[in-house]
């Protein structure tokens, strides 16, 4: 079966074109963003709040076709001035790295919130939440979040057999 990365992924594909503008919300090492660029979308901007994961990445991927900030996502509407098609949350963190170095309930909240502001109308988003240990209250809040807003369709997809593994929120904005 495939991974929640994957279908996050096939969730996302039809709204990529030459023109799309995309976003990575949590740039890591990159394979959300390989994933945009092999669509041939247009833009693809990346957050990241590691240095060293952030600088290895823009050496790796950065092109003129990309647009990566070392600041938190919880920041994106004061670094993306234009409307999006297509963007994606892989929450948690770094799998090399310092587990304690991870999405935060309230950031990833505000985070959400903005990117929904900047989501096109039919535009969608991808959310790979992680309800582990400190990812379990994180879930929670932006599931809570997403219940209160009227512009937009949300499916879960998880396992139903194991807990506690990651799992999708997959959103479209209606209007
Ligand atoms: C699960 S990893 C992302 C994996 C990534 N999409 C990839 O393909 O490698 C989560 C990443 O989010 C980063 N992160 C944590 N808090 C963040 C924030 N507030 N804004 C942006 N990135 C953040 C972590 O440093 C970590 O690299």
């Amino acid at each position: 079966m495939k991974s929640m990365v994957d279908l996050s992924h096939e969730f996302l594909k039809p709204v990529l074109h030459k023109q799309a503008i995309c976003v990575d919300a949590t740039l890591g090492q990159g394979k959300d963003t390989d994933f945009f660029l092999s669509q041939n979308v247009h833009k693809v901007y990346g957050f990241e709040i590691q240095r060293d994961v952030f600088e290895s990445t823009k050496e790796r991927l950065g092109n003129q076709r990309t647009c990566f900030f070392h600041v938190g996502h919880e920041h994106m509407e004061e670094y993306i001035h234009e409307e999006v098609d297509a963007i994606i949350f892989n929450f948690g963190y770094f799998p090399q790295g310092d587990p304690k170095i991870t999405t935060q309930s309230s950031s990833s909240v505000s985070a959400v919130r903005q990117a929904l502001n900047l989501l096109k109308v039919k535009g969608r988003m991808a959310l790979v939440m992680y309800p582990h240990d400190t990812g379990k209250e994180e879930a929670i809040c932006v599931e809570e979040f997403l219940k209160t807003q009227t512009t937009i369709q949300v499916q879960k997809v998880q396992n139903l057999l194991v807990d506690h593994c990651p799992y999708l929120l997959l959103i479209e904005k209606r209007r």
